[in-house]
């Protein structure tokens, strides 16, 4: 349209000189093409003048569609109830909302353009931060932490990292969305301690019908404990461990009183009583949710590695892992205190008993993690241990049927 605008009045202007300028002299060719020029001149500029002033307003559409945009975002952001910040990729703060505050004390121009970890943390990333690991993977990443606010009071916040990708595929930002969990952590210690008290009650109510030790299962815990971290077992594995030992003879409550602590030797039909204690518990537990894999361990605690305990005859691997050290611990703690029908076995003796039931009775791997452990702390054990090669093989639990029952 400019253009067309141009041309006209070039044309105008041209064809007035003309007529203004055709009577004078015969100069009359020379001011048109003149005149042509300087319009070929102007149309270039006129150019230019139209695309800044399409680029200008092109811009200010950008910019008005941008803050309509951003006001929206901040706004979505205010109406969540969690803390929402928006980290660059060095962990630097370019957004967050209210809620930031409100949970941590600290304020948007206390937080914006510093280091998350500078005011929220230990001055450097965070062990496991999920920010980091979604940097890392482009994954979503998530964490429960404990971290303190502004005025030092202790939280426990629960971390949803999300990675905004670019046009490029680049990670441009890291949404980290943050629930306040302390509440709902707090809960479940607390039901946590209510459940391990239950467990160690209960415990307390097993070792009180043992008349010799009354604290088998403390003690057959407390070995199981060395040998799992010995074996370099999971945090939660040792959990197990730990309830398991705790509870591995509570089907022993079914069982009277007169057989368990007899001083003398068992009839048939009363050790065929005894052998029923992991069922017995098995059945008792399985019934309780959080206890029903605990159940399995103590149901197998009981079977022999090469598959002639009780009461399915389980072979190796077959065994639960936790079952298999709960068999060594149950035993090595059994002949190595006094029972009504027997004194206690020296350690030494107890080390050579322990290692003939290599492979048989016991899982090699676990044993040797045994050993591995009491020759630390157990320098009678210690000797023993290292003189076994010398040793022949021998049955455990000699004179009983089964040491631990
Ligand atoms: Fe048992």
């Amino acid at each position: 349209m400019y253009l067309l605008a141009g041309i006209l009045a070039l044309i105008a202007v041209a064809s007035n000189a003309y007529h203004e300028l055709q009577a004078h002299d015969g100069s009359l060719m020379v001011t048109v093409i003149n005149l042509i020029a300087i319009g070929g001149l102007c149309m270039p500029a006129w150019r230019a003048v139209r695309e800044r002033r399409k680029y200008r307003r092109q811009r200010e559409a950008a910019v008005a569609r941008a803050r309509e945009s951003d006001t929206s975002l901040q706004t979505l952001l205010e109406q969540l109830p969690c803390s929402v910040v928006a980290l660059d990729p060095s962990f630097t703060v370019r957004r967050v909302n209210r809620q930031v505050e409100k949970m941590t004390g600290f304020s948007a121009a206390e937080v914006l353009g510093r280091k998350c970890y500078a005011f929220f943390g230990s001055g450097r990333i965070c062990d496991n931060c999920p920010v980091e690991r979604a940097l890392a993977t482009g994954e979503v990443q998530q964490n429960v932490k404990q971290e303190r606010t502004a005025a030092g009071q202790e939280l426990f916040i629960e971390q949803t990292a999300i990675p905004m990708v670019g046009k490029g595929g680049e990670i441009r930002h890291v949404l980290e969305i943050v629930f306040d969990a302390t509440r709902k952590v707090t809960l479940e210690r607390e039901n946590r301690d209510v459940f391990v008290q239950t467990v160690g009650a209960l415990a307390s109510l097993i070792d009180s019908r043992d008349t010799a030790t009354g604290r088998h299962s403390v003690a057959v815990r407390d070995i199981a404990l060395r040998i799992g971290r010995q074996l370099g077992l999971s945090p939660e594995v040792i959990e197990e461990i730990s309830i398991a030992a705790l509870l591995h003879d509570i089907g022993k409550i079914g069982v009277a009183e007169a057989i368990l602590n007899k001083p003398g030797r068992l009839t048939e039909e009363e050790y065929a009583v005894i052998r029923r204690h992991p069922e017995i518990g098995y059945n008792t537990l399985a019934v309780v949710k959080p206890l029903a894999k605990i159940a399995g361990y103590i149901l197998s605690h009981h079977e022999r590695f090469d598959g002639t305990g009780y009461p399915h005859g389980q072979k190796g691997e077959e065994i639960p892992l936790v079952a298999r050290i709960l068999c060594v611990a149950d035993v090595y703690e059994a002949i190595t205190a006094d029972r009504v029908y027997r004194p206690a076995i020296s350690v030494p003796e107890a080390v050579r008993i322990m290692h003939a039931g290599r492979g048989t009775m016991f899982d090699p791997a676990v044993l040797d993690a045994f050993f591995a452990d009491l020759g630390r702390s157990n320098g009678e054990a210690a000797d023993a241990i290292a003189s076994l090669a010398a040793l022949p093989g021998e049955k455990p639990g000699s004179g009983r049927g089964d040491a631990a029952h």
